[in-house]
């Protein structure tokens, strides 16, 4: 069964009555890692894995929550917004707590939710969460948000009440993604521009190592705070320096001697990442994928070597690809310590390559790599309206 007809049968089971359908999908990002947040760009797209919800509004204070992939409820009232013990609630309750702090009027709602997009494997499953549930909220009480507020709402709801300093990337692409097309963000205006992705011969396959590590996250905000310390050394003597989005590769380069050696690899690999971005984008307009996939290997390198976020796993992964002609370009993919690298392949070679890779890993790590074949999809997006409600 379809997946947005299971989760509109278990809500009718549920609370019987017809829901909302919000489809919020998951992503993966092409180029541009460790940008966002240090107000670079970014090129992600959103992917046709994804959470559905269904949604209806109630008539008092209650909102009750099904993860149907866990089989799990939890209930809260508006009037009382807590943290729970458990993870996945948070991320519900935390949109909902943005939206009355902005002063929006809800009432309460049932919601049911579930889908494909694996957890912990780096595709942004959290922020298809936040954003579908403030997506399907804004509908269903007319609140008349538009999209950028809405990803703001999904950035803080993550930052205040999860509690991870995440960036902007993955709930900006999860409501402005559209079919085949990557979308460049530039994260210090939000504005952003889109990128045909669209090759008949050729397809973005995703390899998850399966690791993830315990370090993911405190190791994310150290390198945050890396980054601003390196910011704040070179402000000191050049004031309009705001981000290392305003340094460029000289500019640091003139600071060498007075950053400690290890902020001064993080600084440059970020600055070096914007550059390669803007290449990779020129590379694109004229669909050279050689140059665009030799430039997501300098990024992993980037990533391993100078911003050391990536794993032995990542790295093998990663190299396992370098010398097969039909893969153009490999690198980890996301916040880092595990999850997906993101490829890309010729189709006819995907199964071979696929093979060649997931039995190399097997028998050095004694894990399981599992293969997706993504295709670049559309936002979060309503797939079908209640009859009474107003679309
Ligand atoms: C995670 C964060 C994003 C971004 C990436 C790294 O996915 O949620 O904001 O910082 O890591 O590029």
């Amino acid at each position: 069964m379809e997946l947005s007809n299971k989760i509109k049968k278990k809500f009718k089971e549920l609370f019987n009555e017809e829901p909302l359908i919000v489809r919020s999908p998951g992503r993966v990002n092409l180029i541009g890692e460790h940008t966002d947040y240090n107000y670079g760009f970014v090129l992600p797209a959103a992917i046709d894995m994804a959470v559905y919800f269904g949604i209806s509004s109630r008539s008092d204070k209650l909102c009750t929550l099904f993860a149907s992939d866990m089989n799990e409820s939890y209930e809260f009232s508006l009037d009382k917004l807590l943290y729970s013990d458990r993870v996945w609630p948070n991320y519900l309750i935390g949109i909902v707590d943005q939206l009355i702090k902005r002063g929006y009027k809800l009432s309460g709602f049932n919601c049911v939710f579930g889908g494909n997009i694996p957890i912990g494997a780096g595709l942004s499953s959290s922020a298809a969460i936040e954003a579908g549930l403030a997506f399907a909220l804004n509908h269903l009480f007319n609140l008349g948000i538009d999209k950028l507020e809405l990803v703001k709402i999904s950035q803080k709801a993550e930052n205040e009440f999860v509690g991870v300093n995440c960036g902007i990337m993955d709930q900006y692409i999860n409501l402005y993604g559209e079919d085949s097309k990557a979308l460049r963000i530039d994260c210090r205006s939000l504005e952003h521009e889109y990128f045909p992705f669209d090759y008949k011969n050729i397809s973005i396959v995703l390899f998850n190592s399966n690791v993830s590590h315990s370090l993911a996250s405190s190791e994310y905000n150290q390198r945050r705070k890396e980054c601003s310390i390196g910011v704040d050394i070179i402000k000191r003597e050049v004031h309009e320096v705001e981000s290392l989005r305003d340094v460029s590769a000289g500019l640091l380069n003139e600071f060498q001697n007075k950053i400690d050696p290890t902020i001064y690899r993080r600084c440059k690999y970020v600055i070096e990442e914007n550059t390669r971005l803007l290449k990779a984008c020129d590379a694109l307009k004229i669909h050279d994928l050689n140059t665009f996939g030799s430039l997501m290997y300098q990024t992993h390198k980037g990533l391993s070597n100078d911003y050391e976020v990536s794993c032995k796993e990542l790295d093998y992964l990663v190299d396992l690809t370098l010398n097969i002609p039909k893969v153009y370009g490999a690198r980890m993919m996301g916040g880092g310590f595990g999850g997906c690298t993101i490829n890309l392949i010729e189709n006819e070679a995907i199964d071979e390559v696929s093979k060649y890779v997931t039995e190399n890993y097997k028998n050095k790590f004694n894990l399981q790599a599992n293969t997706y074949i993504t295709k670049i999809s559309g936002g979060t997006n309503i797939i079908s309206i209640k009859e009474n409600a107003t679309a």
